[in-house]
């Protein structure tokens, strides 16, 4: 498979799983970590315009029309700003977008451990992890159709 390929296959599940999440979300915020350009948070600032969505980076190079709001932006590492959150506004995310990482395993694996409890801390009974790499610990529910399995991946927190 061509990269170009891979490419539009990953962007296609990321879109896919974010609806299945998004239709089966209960009430409470959006949370997308890892704003980058800002395609994710522009797609999810569409798709639930009533919902308050929070935007985590290290850096803001979001392009203008989808950087979010003042004071939804926690510009910072995740670890620290999903503390920072959680301070803020405790246990009410139904929907987290984990989009971090560099494709590397000997990287991702021990990042994405090392913020599940932070992510977990967050989101509300019946809230949602969709996320662009396996976590341990969380129940994983089925992927859409069309959507290859370990291409991406959807939890539901208890
Ligand atoms: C793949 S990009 C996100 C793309 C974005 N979801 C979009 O659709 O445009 C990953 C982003 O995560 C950020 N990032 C990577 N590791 C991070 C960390 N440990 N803490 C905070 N931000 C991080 C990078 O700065 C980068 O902007």
């Amino acid at each position: 498979m061509s990269r170009l390929d891979s490419v539009i296959r990953r962007l296609t599940a990321q879109r896919d799983c974010l609806g299945v999440a998004l239709d089966r979300a209960p009430d409470g915020a959006i949370l997308d970590i890892g704003l980058g350009n800002g395609r994710t948070y522009d797609h999810l600032r569409e798709s639930a315009p009533a919902r308050d969505i929070w935007a985590i980076d290290r850096a803001m190079n979001a392009h203008p029309a989808s950087a979010p709001p003042d004071g939804f932006f926690l510009e910072g590492e995740a670890d620290a700003m999903l503390e920072a959150l959680h301070t803020r506004i405790g246990r009410g995310v139904a929907l987290v977008h984990y989009d971090l990482g560099i494709g590397v395993p000997e990287e991702d694996v021990p990042l994405r451990a090392s913020l599940t409890g932070g992510i977990a801390n967050l989101l509300v009974p019946g809230g949602l992890l969709v996320a662009n790499g396996a976590f341990e610990g969380m129940a994983q529910l089925p992927l859409p159709n069309g959507v290859a399995e370990g291409r991406y991946f959807i939890y539901l927190a208890e």
